[in-house]
């Protein structure tokens, strides 16, 4: 078994983690290396969901009965623990959406809709980068089209990392807002944020993080990012899916228009015009995700009885270990930092001219589940000239001996491609 400093004791973690003792394709363990498409969950994350619909019930703001009343402060009192969680000034500023893609949808949508100062038009730009999720480009081509805004994005290097070589002329007078991913999900790399804030701030553009690779893996501190949004997602993050998280700062979320309309976000309708609830509630529309939010707390409480400078410390010892142990592969050829520094527990490679789907598949067929593909991030593919990539990744339960299969399932790969 191999030892590295600063490794969780994931046999006592993985106990937590019903799905890891389970075998695939006829008695083959399952090494689960998927874990920046999503997490596994903890038994206390199940229970907490178990015990929701067990007990607990009811739509949420609405009620007078018991089950409502209990119910609310459920979903409510999670809302508090996502505050805590990310250091928000106010839990006023946590608004709950189905993933980060509708967080980031949101804010597009609210700056499309917005009056002056903070409208996006046809005389302002959009900063993205090349390295972003589809859920980060996507949303602002779509705003570009309808207001007439230009989209611009920082380029790459060709080691895997932000070229701000060129960032004033990027982030100029005309920028609105300039929204990028704080860790890649395809490429791993952690981007500098200070720097790009620091510019944002010179010009008066907000600044939108997407946090979806970021908040499941180490401490997030909204306030020390000095964002004006952060987006992240609770599958990722050993809760359940159907919960995201949009952080706003609360001037902003006051002075900022709702997306969506319907039941909960109002405080006034009639036929005529409405009057919309005070942030977050205004953001809210409709019967929200009760019991991903209370999973979500679950999930949080699980995450902080560990601790998340923990999960840093073990996520970063695995990632250096199967940085050296992939160097070790004949052909393979990591796109992205090839180094541990300044970079999450996801790692891309391609090995030689084998397509990724059928390393993918050679691998599964061992029991070992990776990613592969384009990974949501297209963009990233064209850059560096590749179809695709294989891309494993790890989480808190991830062990050095699962690394081991990995590099001994790529063997196995090679052989049985010659
Ligand atoms: N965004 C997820 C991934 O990178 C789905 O796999």
């Amino acid at each position: 078994m191999t030892l590295l400093p600063g490794l969780l004791d994931t046999e006592a973690i993985r106990k937590d983690f019903p799905i890891l003792d389970r075998q695939v394709h006829e008695g083959r363990k399952l090494v689960y290396l998927d874990n920046a498409a999503t997490s596994q969950k903890p038994r206390q994350v199940l229970d907490a969901l178990n015990e929701y619909y067990e007990r607990y019930n009811a739509n949420v703001h609405r009620g007078v009965h018991v089950l409502a009343e209990e119910a609310t402060a459920l979903y409510e009192g999670a809302r508090d623990k996502v505050a805590e969680f990310i250091n928000a000034p106010s839990r006023d500023e946590v608004i709950f959406t189905k993933n980060a893609s509708e967080s980031l949808n949101l804010v597009a949508n609210m700056l499309g809709w917005a009056d002056e100062p903070y409208r996006v038009d046809s005389e302002t730009e959009i900063v993205i980068t090349e390295m972003e999720h589809h859920s980060n480009i996507v949303p602002w081509q779509l705003l570009a089209q309808r207001t007439g805004a230009k989209l611009k994005w920082f380029g790459l290097t060709d080691d895997g990392r932000l070229d701000l070589s060129n960032i004033d002329e990027i982030i100029t007078e005309k920028t609105k807002i300039v929204s990028f991913v704080l860790v890649s999900n395809i490429l791993g790399t952690q981007n500098p944020v200070e720097a790009i804030v620091r510019r944002a701030q010179e010009v008066g553009a907000l600044v939108c993080i997407d946090a979806s690779q970021a908040a499941p893996h180490m401490p997030l501190d909204v306030q020390a990012l000095q964002a004006d949004f952060v987006a992240f997602t609770g599958h990722k993050m050993c809760a359940p899916t159907g919960i995201g998280v949009l952080w706003g700062r609360q001037e902003l979320l006051e002075d900022l228009p709702p997306f969506l309309g319907g039941g909960e976000m109002i405080e006034t309708v009639s036929m005529h015009s409405s009057t919309y609830a005070p942030a977050p509630h205004k953001f809210e529309a409709g019967t929200p995700p009760i019991a991903q939010a209370v999973g979500l707390g679950a999930a949080i409480d699980y995450l902080d009885a560990i601790g998340m400078d923990k999960i840093l410390a073990h996520e970063h010892a695995l990632t250096e270990y199967a940085v050296k142990r992939l160097a070790e592969v004949p052909d393979l050829r990591i796109i992205g930092p090839t180094t541990a520094e300044e970079r999450g527990a996801a790692i891309s490679f391609t090995l030689g001219d084998i397509h990724p789907h059928d390393v993918g598949q050679v691998l599964d067929e061992q029991g070992i589940a990776v990613r592969v593909g384009h990974h949501c991030a297209r963009p990233v593919c064209l850059r560096y000239g590749i179809p695709a990539t294989t891309r494993a990744s790890f989480y808190l339960y991830s062990t050095p001996g699962e690394i081991d299969a990995l590099v001994d399932g790529l063997e196995h790969v090679r052989n049985f491609f010659g």
